[in-house]
């Protein structure tokens, strides 16, 4: 099986981290995000995947240059401009000379769904595109997708009000799609593939989907950036992975409670961590507390300063001592 992976995003929403990385190239305990998207894509079959790049696309390169990562071989489509999901679609079927069913999903979400048996379902039903479904509590952040009993696709809204929402069960943002979807993608202008291509694929009746009860989250938030996390370091998606990277250091008497604390990071003395993500190399002085935050790579936290309430601190800015900050990033307005 061949995959795009859509990457070419600007993470608008984990601003300001996204300023200097891109959302799918962020730590995730240990490793960026896309080394876990491309190590399940592995698992499901996939040998070969395109990513489709813009925003901020040569970080990727550089960080795998033997076009290796998760096991599989990665090729590059770098848009000229973003074309939005289908254009970058489009652009990079095209680009990789995909003439053949072929996956796409998005690079910010991270899954344990069995991209093989929607490759399989998707080829019983004769299905023009089968999307993954998952369930979800607020429909009205993501597309939501009412099928009838066999599967087949209704209709197709993205991001409704709450009183247009007609089901919990949600795309995924993984798809298997033909070869002649790309074809009947306009190529010279932004195009969604939630808002354009799946209505109206709906419409003619060739859109299917599968719900999967499997562990699902879209990282692309501050709360489930964290929270995405806290599931692995709390054995969530099965064993728990160590929460305080082996070159981390937190002093005996800091207090450092389900949160991740990655490379290089240091917490002081005094110092209180809960529910938080203290990314490389940010230092947290005595007696400071972080409360369901976020301490971007560089950054300082200075003595007795309190930073709270999904606060996010850019990489590299300090936080004066006795300071707080709550339910702020900083630097502000970013
Ligand atoms: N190459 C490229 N070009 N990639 C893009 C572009 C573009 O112009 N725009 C967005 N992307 C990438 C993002 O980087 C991300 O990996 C993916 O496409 C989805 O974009 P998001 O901005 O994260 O969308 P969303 O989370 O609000 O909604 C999407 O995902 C939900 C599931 O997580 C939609 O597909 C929803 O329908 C879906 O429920
Ligand atoms: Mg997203």
């Amino acid at each position: 099986m061949k995959a795009v992976v859509l990457v070419g995003g600007f993470g608008t929403r984990l601003r300001p981290l996204t300023a200097t990385t891109p959302k799918q190239m962020l730590p995730v305990v240990d490793r960026p995000i896309i080394e876990y998207v491309l190590s399940t894509l592995e698992r499901g079959g996939v040998s070969e995947v395109t990513l489709a790049l813009g925003y901020k696309e040569d970080l990727f390169r550089a960080a795998y240059p033997d076009a290796v990562c998760g096991g599989v071989s990665l090729s590059y489509a770098v848009e000229p401009e973003p074309l939005d999901t289908a254009g970058a679609v489009r652009f990079a079927a095209d680009a990789a000379g995909l003439d053949e069913s072929f996956l796409v999903v998005n690079g910010d979400v991270l899954t344990d769904i069995d991209v093989r048996s929607l490759w399989e379902r998707h080829h019983e039903t004769g299905a023009q595109a089968t999307i993954a479904l998952t369930r979800v509590d607020d429909p009205t952040r993501f597309g939501v997708v009412p099928t009838d009993s066999q599967g087949r696709v209704l209709g197709f809204v993205e991001k409704p009000c709450r009183e247009e929402a007609p089901t919990n069960w949600v795309n995924a943002g993984v798809y298997v799609l033909e070869p002649e979807i790309p074809g009947r993608i306009a190529g010279d202008r932004r195009v969604s593939i939630e808002r354009e291509v799946f209505p109206a694929v709906a419409a003619e009746n060739g859109l299917w989907a599968v719900k999967s009860e499997a562990y699902w989250i879209d990282i692309g938030t501050p709360s489930t950036y964290v929270q995405a996390q806290l599931d692995l370091i709390d054995g969530v998606r099965g064993a728990a992975m160590a929460a305080v990277a082996a070159d981390a250091h937190v002093a005996e008497h800091a207090g450092v409670d389900r949160s991740v604390v990655m490379d290089g990071a240091s917490v002081a003395a005094g110092a209180v961590v809960r529910d938080s993500i203290i990314m490389q190399g940010a230092l947290i002085d005595e007696g400071a507390l972080v409360d369901g935050s976020i301490i971007g790579p560089g950054a300082r936290v200075g003595t007795g300063a309190k930073v709270t309430g999904m606060s996010i601190v850019g990489d590299r800015m300090s936080v004066e001592p006795g300071r707080l900050v709550d339910g702020s990033k900083i630097p502000m307005g970013d």
